[in-house]
């Protein structure tokens, strides 16, 4: 059945009206709902994940909006899973792209081709110290597990730890390093990877409200004076892991994201990273910092997470951000970690595409000329002290963090148990906001923390509705 209705056709259930977008989508005449459902069950992997009750299709997008099928119209803040760095569609993309496959397409990197060379240089430059090798892949998974293999070529060792909670990636490695058991298969996990705690200082046996590099800290009781207390204790239990875990000798490396996204938008202390980056020094490992999230101005402050901790890591990598949508990933690291990679050949065909790169270089150039990363800052921060006035109002609002435009809200049966709140009120809560026009995204153990990680090209307007929206789906199910 093909589909004509007029565009931008939905009731809403409120009279919150979505800012003004100045788009008009072309009419959508392809597959109904009914038939994407059937085709979906019957030749595609039916256990694929989907939002809401009712499947959203979308149609088409511009900057930080989405279309359905239906022609209605929706703030994307969530950005396809924090992807989407610098707006659907933009003309500056879609553009080079165009201009790069009327040249060259593919050969592979086993030629020469301008982009790759163009874009490695450029992308190296926005990195500190010696970070100088790239090492372009397709995707996050991809980038970690190159990355696991560099450590682990370069030191000769093979244990490595990351953080309970932590969310690196779904290749059959890095699966083992993902801490949450939403993505365990019942398989024997890779050997040589450990977990230890999670600084989280919402939720964890230590924190306090002067832990986060947030402008909203947790509603906790601090009593440290000066130095970071949760941190210490922290980098204290990771050395326990290690001594008790870890043959001497034998680290490798330790992962850790510089704000951990699928977890919930979980915050270090702001000693945390700095101390046990310290501690893997002095036992010989490599440090990894997984930008796959945090990267790419999207915190504010600064242009990679890694820079907020105060440190230098030894490897670095990202995805999602670096393409806006197009698969793109990299693993950035020193010459002499790199040269580990020369024992047998690492192969990827599509790594370093001249489509990819052409699009990697568009994205550089726009979070520059537009100023995203400032936007992610000034909009960001509002909307964070916006909402933690949300978390002063309801009960099942339990905290708020994050910096820039990676924010997470934490949802909880009340704030004293800080049990999570079930799912089906947490799906409520989503579908609330979908009716109003408004997408986000959940993460956490428990799927009970909104995630807002939009285009980063939204304004104050799109914050306010954002806010706006969330009140009202809150005390609706409040
Ligand atoms: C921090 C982090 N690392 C790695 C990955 C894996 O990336 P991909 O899904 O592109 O393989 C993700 C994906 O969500 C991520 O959030």
């Amino acid at each position: 059945m093909k589909n004509s209705r007029i565009l931008c056709s939905r009731s809403y259930s409120t009279k919150l009206q979505l800012p003004k977008c100045g788009v008009n989508p072309a009419v959508y005449k392809g597959l109904s709902l009914e038939e994407m459902v059937t085709i979906r069950k019957k030749n595609l992997n039916p256990t694929m994940t989907t939002y809401y009750r009712k499947p959203l299709a979308f149609h088409s997008a511009s900057k930080q909006w989405l279309f359905d099928i239906d022609g209605n119209r929706y703030l994307d803040m969530f950005g396809g899973i924090s992807t989407v760095s610098v707006g659907h569609c933009h003309s500056k993309i879609t553009k080079a792209l165009a201009e790069q496959s009327n040249i060259l397409g593919h050969v592979s990197n086993v030629y020469f081709t301008e982009k790759i060379h163009e874009y490695a240089k450029r992308l190296a430059d926005t990195m500190p110290g010696n970070l100088k090798c790239v090492y372009f892949v397709n995707s996050g998974s991809e980038a970690n597990d190159l990355a696991l293999l560099m450590a682990r070529a370069h030191t000769g060792r093979y244990d490595v730890f990351s953080l309970k909670n932590c969310y690196h990636g779904m290749t059959y490695q890095v699966m083992e390093m993902t801490s949450l058991n939403t993505y365990k298969f019942s398989v024997p996990g890779s050997p040589g990877i450990y977990k230890t705690a999670v600084p989280d200082v919402y939720k964890g046996i230590w924190g306090g409200n002067k832990c986060r590099d947030s402008p909203v800290q947790a509603d906790r009781k601090c009593s440290c004076m000066g130095v970071c207390e949760a941190g210490i204790s922290y980098i204290e239990e990771f050395k326990s892991d290690l001594a008790h875990m870890v043959s001497k000798h034998n680290l490798a490396g330790f992962w850790a994201e510089t704000i951990q996204g699928v977890g919930g938008i979980v915050q270090f202390p702001k000693n945390y990273i700095k101390g046990v980056y310290e501690v893997v020094k002095q036992h010989g490992g490599l440090f990894v910092a997984d930008e796959v999230q945090a990267g790419f101005g999207r915190t504010g402050d600064h242009f990679w997470g890694f820079e907020m901790h105060g440190i230098t890591p030894d490897i670095v990598t990202m995805a999602k951000g670096i393409g806006n949508g197009f698969p793109l990933a990299a693993v950035v690291t020193t010459p002499e970690i790199a040269q580990g990679l020369g024992k047998a050949t690492y192969f990827n065909t599509f790594g370093g595409n001249p489509l990819a790169c052409a699009v990697g270089m568009a994205v550089l150039d726009i979070i520059e000329e537009e100023k995203l990363q400032e936007n992610a800052k000034t909009v960001g921060t509002k909307l964070l002290l916006d909402l933690a006035k949300l978390r002063d109002k309801y009960e099942i609002v339990g905290d708020v963090r994050g910096k820039g435009l990676m924010i997470g809200m934490e949802l909880v049966d009340d704030k004293t148990s800080k049990k999570p709140l079930s799912s089906e009120k947490c799906v409520d809560i989503m579908e609330k906001c979908k009716s109003m026009g408004l997408v986000v995204g959940k993460g956490g153990l428990y799927g009970n923390v909104l995630r807002l990680s939009p285009p980063m090209c939204i304004t104050q307007q799109d914050a306010t509705f954002t806010v706006e929206v969330l009140d009202k789906a809150l005390s609706e199910v409040n």
